[in-house]
């Protein structure tokens, strides 16, 4: 008993020790930040009108003069109508006075060309009415204010609260308040050469009670109140840190910045992008019929889109057309991959890869952590641990398996080391203030960091990985870039001085938020550069992991939501964070599989996993202080059950595979919250609790311990099968039994789903596998799906070098054909493999049974059956044995009852 109790304390204590480990104090609040604060405090004013007379339009474009009347001081206004499905609102200084606005690298490029005309609605002396396809817009004078609607229902208003601010550049004056010039902080002092420059937005979502996204941040899905108690109380903020330790409910920003925001209401998806990169802050209120919402960030211009597409496809759509697609990843990168800080020698990388083979867990990566490097000299081994990297990789790769090391930005200052003294010599650290190279605290001891804005700087980057650059590096080998927001220790708040200085003399203050998102592209420039050299006439997708990100950071690679730990919090809070990035256009993200900090007991670990084969990047990670814990270490049934749940993943890949691929054409989410696929039944639009999985597929995560039995809402105006059982389940909220080895999952009537069932040991193992359908009819007895295969790993694709077919199921016949897509270059693969087994879900009952017909050649008796291979107890299914279906052809199945 004292022993039990002791130990319950010191449970206790290692959790609330966690808890409390997150340094509040040493990040700034709202109330810490002059800019901040003095516009959070702004008291509402009519201070900014459009001056008469100063309104010019021309067919797409509006524009106006706005006087802000305190200062006499003119800024202009430009509203641009583009035919994607937005509308974009530009203000800036008049005369330009050269304030920062984000690269258009960071953006696609030509997104701006396709414009759709206004016709003018009206004009009278107060307002001038426009619209341009179902959107309309009014513009009023006195004070400005913007008011847009879509098909006839209100979807945003800007500045109808008056809270709009644009602190314009100014000479410093005696009498000007503290904190405009010059800042100081925790000792740090901030010089602010160019005073204040905040601007201030006003958003409201009328007759909206749910808004998303502004990522990253461990809170819930649609976004609470900030003028609750504490911890809400602060705005949300946008400034990528490296948050030790952070914590799993609680509004402050961590790694990365989307300034993206998504309302949703019965009949309307609306989404905004504040295309900026300075620190921000966002206030969100929720009044009765309405959400509220301000913006303040510390300098830039303000650049609005307006996404107007009326639904959160349309608006995730639109949004791609700006800020890109999440790129197609090679396939082995959504398999499962092994992390720890550290895998310590060869021997160590060994023994773990021969683990997953005498265990017969399948997996696809082996990962790298700081302590493989010469002192944390990126891009170099430790010789005595790693004496023998290539012929190591290779090992890894005759099993069809890639490695993955880390490199991170901070430099160690040190001249013998050929990257620092390359760099140095070229020139392309970030300066500080004064002009030199910066200087700061990082793994390695003293280091500066390379100044990735620079394209220049970016192109020199890339060089450093092709083979005979990267020494013991193959082309099994990929990167994962930590660190990147970035991390400075002796910095304030963990990262670099604002008034430090980037490529055109940009202050860091500016770009911050683009750090993360340029080291990452640099990186992935260069395994595409090696790529094309070893494969000049394919070349291989790059593969690079980051933490911190931005808006467009899908085009370059996946994040992970870095240092979480290994609590039932953690877990939860997981689902959410990854349902915000697929909201705003970054998919391809996990959250470590474990926890990163702490030690997970067997439960724990169990239920991460049957959650993290669902997670579109799906890694296990481990802090170095933590107990070994590869999936063969808690005893043989977690073994076992570990087993079942990667396997699990492995058997959906040609279903998250075809996700990926309409990621990459149109934009769309991998993971979604159950809203997005039920837009009109108001009482999934704050479920977090459980999502689906593309379409096709709904998950019930288990997120605490000792659970025997849990509610699972199953939204109406769908069918629903237990995807263990095949058993059909009505659509209610219901209470579902569990036990250790499963959490529940069900599939959606009216989706046909591509698995491959043979347990393999990686992704390369399963190539010329044969594919299971498995047919879920909707009430209807209908059902669509579709298949994507290319060779997995190159650029062929965009070639047409791909395969992807579509399956209808209608009165009783299956059919395949090929799939078209508008704009999309139509496929010309074709591969060897079939289709071994149909499983058709929810057939009419039929005293007889079925039959089914196979062209005009044969007919084959449905069986009942089990509805996987895995899970061979259950027979709710009726199955089609080796139909012997080609996957490259079009081909029809009658089902006949007999
Ligand atoms: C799809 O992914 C590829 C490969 O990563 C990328 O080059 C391309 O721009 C992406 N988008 C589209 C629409 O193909």
């Amino acid at each position: 008993m004292r022993a039990a109790i002791s130990c319950l304390l010191l449970v206790t204590l290692g959790i609330s020790q966690l808890a409390t480990a997150f340094k509040e104090n040493e990040f700034k609040k709202c109330a810490q930040t002059s800019f901040c604060s003095r516009n959070r405090n702004m008291q509402q004013g009519a201070n900014f009108d459009i001056v008469p007379g100063s309104i010019v339009l021309n067919t797409a474009t509006l524009t106006a003069t706005l006087l802000n009347k305190g200062f006499d001081k003119h800024l202009q206004l430009t509203v641009t109508s583009h035919s994607d499905g937005f509308i974009r609102v530009l203000v800036d200084e008049l005369p330009d006075v050269g304030r920062y606005q984000v690269p258009s690298d960071v953006l696609v490029s030509g997104w701006e060309t396709k414009k759709l005309a206004f016709k003018e609605e009206s004009r009278t002396s107060s307002a001038i009415t426009l619209s341009g396809g179902e959107t309309k817009l009014v513009l009023n004078f006195q004070p400005f204010s913007l008011a847009i609607s879509v098909k006839g229902v209100p979807a945003l208003q800007i500045n109808s609260r008056n809270l709009f601010n644009f602190e314009h550049r100014r000479p410093k004056q005696e009498n000007d308040p503290a904190g405009f010039w010059e800042e100081t902080w925790m000792g740090h002092t901030d010089s602010k050469p160019k005073g204040p420059e905040a601007i201030s937005l006003d958003l409201v979502f009328p007759g909206f009670q749910h808004v998303y996204g502004i990522p990253e941040r461990a809170t819930s899905l649609s976004l609470r109140s900030t003028n609750g108690a504490a911890p809400y109380g602060e705005p949300y903020r946008l400034y990528n840190l490296d948050v030790f330790e952070y914590l799993d409910d609680h509004p402050f920003g961590l790694y990365g910045s989307i300034p993206v925001m998504l309302a949703h209401k019965k009949g309307l998806t609306v989404g905004v992008f504040w295309l900026n990169a300075a620190e921000m802050f966002v206030d969100v209120v929720k009044g009765r019929s309405e959400v509220g919402t301000q913006w303040i960030a510390e300098s830039g211009i303000l650049d609005l889109f307006v996404f107007t597409g009326g639904s959160a496809p349309a608006v995730l759509s639109s949004y791609a057309r700006v800020a890109g697609t999440t790129a197609l990843p090679q396939l082995f990168s959504l398999g499962y991959h092994q992390c720890r800080w550290n895998y310590k020698d060869e021997e160590d990388v060994k023994e773990v890869d021969g683990g997953f083979d005498s265990h017969e867990i399948p997996y696809d990566v082996l990962w790298l952590d700081i302590e493989h490097t010469n002192g944390k000299r990126y891009l170099t081994w430790d010789s005595s641990l790693f004496p023998s990297p290539v012929a190591m990789q290779e090992d890894l790769a005759s099993r069809g398996r890639q490695m993955v090391t880390i490199v991170d930005p901070h430099v160690k200052r040190d001249s013998g080391y050929y990257i620092f003294s390359e760099a140095e010599k070229a020139g392309h650290f970030v300066k500080n203030k004064h002009g030199s190279d910066f200087d700061g605290w990082c793994w390695p001891g003293s280091s500066s960091y390379l100044d990735v804005t620079s394209p220049a700087v970016r192109e020199w980057w890339a060089q450093q990985f092709t083979l005979d650059k990267y020494q013991g590096s193959t082309k099994h080998l990929y990167i994962w870039n930590d660190m990147n927001e970035p991390s400075v220790f002796n910095g304030p708040e963990i990262t670099m001085q604002k008034d430090n200085l980037h490529y055109g003399n940009v202050e860091h203050r500016d770009n911050h938020n683009l750090y993360g998102i340029y080291y990452h592209m640099g990186t992935a420039e260069g395994l595409k550069l090696r790529g094309s050299q070893v494969d000049p006439e394919n070349g291989d997708r790059p593969f690079v992991l980051s933490r911190a990100f931005f808006s467009g950071t899908q085009r370059v690679g996946p994040i992970w939501t870095g240092d979480n730990a290994a609590q039932w919090s953690h877990l939860k809070v997981s689902v959410p964070m990854l349902l915000t990035l697929g909201l705003t256009g970054l998919p391809y993200s996990g959250a470590d599989v474990g926890g990163f900090f702490g030690n997970p007991d067997a439960e724990l670990m169990t239920r991460w996993y049957q959650l993290g084969i669902y997670y579109p990047f799906f890694r296990g990670h481990a802090h170095l202080e933590t107990q070994r814990r590869e999936p063969w270490l808690f005893g043989p049934e977690t073994t076992a059950r570990i087993r079942t749940a990667i396997r699990g993943r492995y058997t959906l890949l040609p279903y998250i595979y075809t996700l990926f691929r309409f990621a990459n054409t149109s934009g769309l989410p991998i993971l979604r919250p159950l809203w997005y696929e039920f837009p009109e039944n108001e009482d999934l639009f704050a479920v977090e609790e459980e999502f689906m999985a593309g379409p096709a597929i709904l998950v019930k995560p288990i997120v605490a311990p000792g659970v025997s039995s849990v509610d699972v809402t199953l939204p109406v105006g769908a069918r629903w099968y237990d995807a263990l059982s095949g058993a059909a389940v009505p659509a209610r909220s219901r209470s579902q039994r569990v036990t250790l080895d499963s959490i529940p999952v069900y599939y959606r009537g009216g989706n046909i789903l591509p698995l491959r069932e043979r347990p393999r040991r990686s992704t390369a193992a399963q190539l010329a596998d044969p594919y299971t359908l498995v047919v879920a009819l909707d009430d209807k007895g209908e059902a669509t799906g579709s298949l994507y295969v290319d060779d997995g790993r190159s650029f062929a694709f965009q070639r047409g070098q791909y395969l992807h077919r579509d399956f209808t199921m209608k009165s009783l016949k299956l059919s395949s054909s090929k799939h078209v897509e508008p704009g999309v270059p139509s496929g010309a693969l074709t591969v060897p493999t079939t289709i071994e087994r149909v499983v058709f879900l929810g057939l009419p009952a039929s005293k007889r049974g079925y039959k089914a017909l196979i062209g005009a050649k044969h007919a084959v008796p449905l069986e009942p059956g089990p509805l996987t291979m895995l899970a061979p107890q259950y027979e709710n299914a009726l199955v089609l044995r080796k139909p012997g279906l080609p996957v490259s052809h079009d081909w029809e199945v009658e089902i006949v009852a007999l």
